[in-house]
């Protein structure tokens, strides 16, 4: 993909920005051993500028026998399970106790045209985990210690015009930033930029709402640099831009004059009239060009889409342009089934999407920054975020970290507030804390004054530390001190950072054993301890944790509280809470690790979505005797809700405003039905105890891909009997054939205790067992395109085939 961004007039190129994931070589180094890790670190490679000693970093370094990558790129997700490994990272063979398996190398080559000579060149990494160091021509170009912010180096001086240049990264994976699968590797994208010298860049255009009226007063800023080598004079013009790509405001600066190496920062106010407002529902979106000019050429064009649209922060709660607004928000985490950390774009849009569908308008970057492909994600679908940094820290390092966030997320639509860290036991109460936080909100409110702080803190009605000096303060978990800490903060506004932590596993049932102590986790737990499962149902959480309708009926019902962050949208690898090994992956998710709903997701639908809800769990597939009397729950959001067992009534009963029906129902084969009644109107659902499984069926989420290697599609895969009914407890172990120019680039089923493999190698059979009736596959388009087609088999099973263009 090429994408670049062109003078609309005399058509070349005066910025571009080309993407640089294909075509990587990767290979594993060594933590401990030098003579594993390309000798680095035996050779003092920082003695000269171009060291004699060190040749991996040089073009002519022989890497052929390196494994050849496209980026996004997660080694983790491709090492075996260990029960050496970290709990919280889900026992991957990776950290100290796995040097082997810790540092990876990168190399890519690339060419510059001689026509490029005279710009400036610069290479961009959205996200690398972790700890990475980069070389370009075999020169040093500097470190980059977090995982989660991106970096940009300046490379001008390093690259060859006209014949090859080579990047070369080492990245050392052996250390944790968090508590969480983290991944390996170089996992989101890598851009090369080009631009002249007198430029911008996206990150120093800023633009914001200032008020609406009848007219959108908006901010605009864009700081300039001067890189030639005498002063130069520069005007900025801005135009705002409607979907349409129709000009509807514009305004040019005066000319300013400015030295070699110096910066100048130019502000200015630019009005729309009768502005189509962004919010969750519609989320229109306008893009601002800021074009500047000197000696009367253009010398930089940036494109910034933002949303015109207002937040204001009560103590009474949260408003959108004006309108109070209940924050329904999930907090996430950023692996998804089969690729671990590195989604491609259209998985971000996936993900999303369910969110929306499910009735969600907000997510949580919990704990760090998100991809940027997430931001703009949410900015088009309609999403709020609450974007995270990943430390409470104001040293240098962290201090740094936190502006990188604001300024490269700043113009998003969907940013509604920014966090300052989550959870700092050790400090949140103390003066360091309060210090640190003032620090911090001080920063972001001069880099971004549209928008406050808030930061996860798990305390009650407190108000020492952070407390004291965050503008919005945010509850992790703790609510029973909510209402003495609303009645002591009468003009505070108040967020619930981290809610729920409800535990369950997808489509589990049986056995239900109640217990307050589960792998030394106390709480409510209803458990299948032999296999470390939970009970799909909203029964089960840790003790610091809630139900879902213990925390949603509270914040219903209090009009203050701005409203929450479920803790997760998505089950995660790591934290298998309360269980660990052989337990590798989360329980928290209201949707699996594949985005598959559990029951609890019907609960927030039914409560968070206009669409009419009546959900049935559990599944008739149950094979009990006949008269074993089941608990039967129901999800709805209508008025009254009749259910019948094979035609015979079981009662009629009004639906509870914020919790969920309840029958003991003697088990006996067949239908069971629930009606219910909206607004006069009859809904019907039912569920029925299927025949054997009989075929798989496959279900791809679109049919076209785009060629050149950045599509993606998700394909979910299911069984049904003769029927064609879906069999829920199906566990068949399906293979997948894959033809055309296209890949598999992993698999999952949302079973937290599967050690199967994520990832397959070239010419590997490619297979997974269905986990409760479902698994996924996740196709990567190819270079060309073409003809791509699907086959799913499976022993006793008519097979599937899916065709895609
Ligand atoms: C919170 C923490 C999250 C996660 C969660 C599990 O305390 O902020 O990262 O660990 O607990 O319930």
């Amino acid at each position: 993909m090429l994408l670049w961004l062109a003078h609309p007039i005399y058509g070349q190129a005066i910025r571009e920005h080309i993407l640089l994931d294909n075509g990587w070589k990767f290979s594993l180094g060594h933590a401990t051993d030098p003579t594993k890790d390309l000798f680095y670190r035996v050779y003092n490679d920082f003695s000269k500028t171009l060291s004699k000693g060190i040749n991996f970093s040089s073009i002519d370094y022989d890497d052929s026998a390196w494994q050849t990558v496209d980026l996004p790129h997660d080694w983790a997700v491709t090492l075996p399970f260990s029960e050496k490994g970290d709990w919280s990272h889900g026992y991957k063979a990776l950290g100290s106790t796995f040097p082997e398996h810790s540092i990876g190398w990168y190399r890519k080559t690339f060419d510059l045209s001689k026509s490029e000579a005279g710009k400036r060149i610069e290479l961009q990494f959205d996200g690398i985990f972790r700890d990475s160091r980069c070389w370009v021509n075999g020169i040093y170009v500097g470190h980059h210690l977090s995982g989660y912010t991106g970096i940009k180096y300046d490379i001008t001086d390093l690259v060859h015009f006209g014949k090859p240049n080579v990047i070369t990264v080492r990245v050392d994976a052996t250390q944790n930033e968090g508590w969480f699968y983290e991944g390996a590797g170089i996992y989101r994208h890598v851009w090369l930029n080009s631009y002249n010298s007198v430029h911008s860049s996206p990150e120093e255009v800023f633009i914001y709402t200032k008020s609406i009226g009848k007219q959108a007063e908006m901010h605009a800023e864009a700081t300039v640099h001067n890189r030639e080598t005498s002063s130069q004079t520069f005007q900025v013009e801005w135009s705002i831009l409607n979907r349409e790509k129709k000009v509807i405001a514009t305004h040019k600066s005066a000319n300013t004059t400015f030295a070699p190496n110096e910066k100048v920062t130019v502000k200015s106010n630019l009005n729309i009239p009768n502005a189509q407002l962004w919010d969750t529902e519609h989320p229109y979106l306008y893009t601002l060009t800021t074009k500047i000019i000197s000696n009367g050429k253009t010398t930089d064009l940036i494109h910034t889409r933002f949303g015109v649209r207002t937040f204001s922060y009560q103590p009474d709660g949260f408003y959108l342009n004006g309108k109070k607004m209940k924050i329904k928000g999930v907090c996430v985490h950023q692996d998804h089934a089969g690729v671990g950390t590195a989604l491609l774009d259209e998985l971000q849009y996936y993900r999303i999407g369910l969110l929306k569908a499910m009735g969600a308008n907000a997510y949580r970057t919990a704990h760090h920054p998100h991809s940027p492909a997430v931001l703009q994600a949410c900015d088009s679908l309609g999403l709020l975020v609450m974007d995270e940094t990943r430390l409470l820290n104001s040293g240098r390092e962290y201090r740094q970290q936190f502006e990188d966030l604001i300024k490269r997320d700043r113009n998003h639509a969907s940013v509604f507030m920014w966090c300052i860290g989550n959870e700092e036991e050790k400090i949140q109460s103390t003066e360091t804390g309060e210090r640190i936080a003032r620090t911090l909100v001080s920063l972001q409110q001069h880099l971004d004054p549209s928008r406050v702080s808030t930061y996860g803190a798990n305390v009650g009605n407190e108000n020492e530390g952070v407390s004291a000096a965050i503008p919005v303060r945010g509850f992790n978990y703790n609510l029973y001190g909510l209402t003495d800490y609303e009645k002591t903060h009468p003009n505070q506004p108040i967020i619930g950072t981290e809610v729920a932590s409800t535990v369950g596993t997808r489509g589990v049932y049986l056995p239900e054993i109640v217990l307050d102590k589960a792998g030394g986790y106390s709480g409510h737990f209803v458990a299948d301890t032999l296999r470390a499962y939970l009970l799909d149902q909203d029964k089960s959480y840790p003790s610091w944790a809630s139900q879902a309708q213990q925390w949603y009926s509270t914040t219903a019902n209090d009009p203050r509280f701005m409203g929450g962050f479920v803790w997760t949208g998505f089950d995660y690898r790591g934290e298998p809470t309360p269980f660990a090994w052989p337990n590798i992956s989360s329980h928290f998710g209201v949707m699996d690790v594949c985005g598959f709903p559990k029951n609890v997701y019907y609960y927030y639908k039914a409560h968070w979505s206009e669409s009419p809800i009546l959900h049935i769990a559990p599944h008739w597939n149950l094979n009990l005797p006949q008269g074993t009397v089941v608990k039967v729950w129901v999800y709805s959001n209508t008025e009254e809700v009749e259910l019948f067992l094979n035609g015979k009534t079981l009662g009629k009963q009004k639906t509870p405003a914020f919790g969920h029906l309840y029958w003991e129902v003697p088990y006996e084969k067949g239908t069971l039905k629930a009606v219910g009644t909206k607004n006069g109107k009859r809904i019907t659902s039912e569920i029925t105890t299927t025949e054997k499984p009989f075929a798989i069926v496959l279900s791809p989420h679109k049919t076209q891909l785009k060629a050149g290697k950045q599509d993606a599609v998700v394909v979910n895969v299911s069984v049904v009997d003769k029927k064609g009914r879906e069999v829920p407890n199906a566990d068949a172990l399906i293979q997948f054939q894959l033809t055309g120019d296209a890949r598999i680039i992993g698999v999952g089923n949302g079973d937290p205790s599967s050690h199967e493999k994520d990832t397959f190698a070239e010419g590997e059979r490619v297979e997974r067992k269905l986990f409760n009736g479902k698994c996924q596959v996740i196709i990567r388009s190819g270079e060309k395109g073409g003809k791509v087609q699907l086959r799913a088999i499976s022993n006793g099973l008519k097979e599937a085939v899916v065709r895609m263009n």
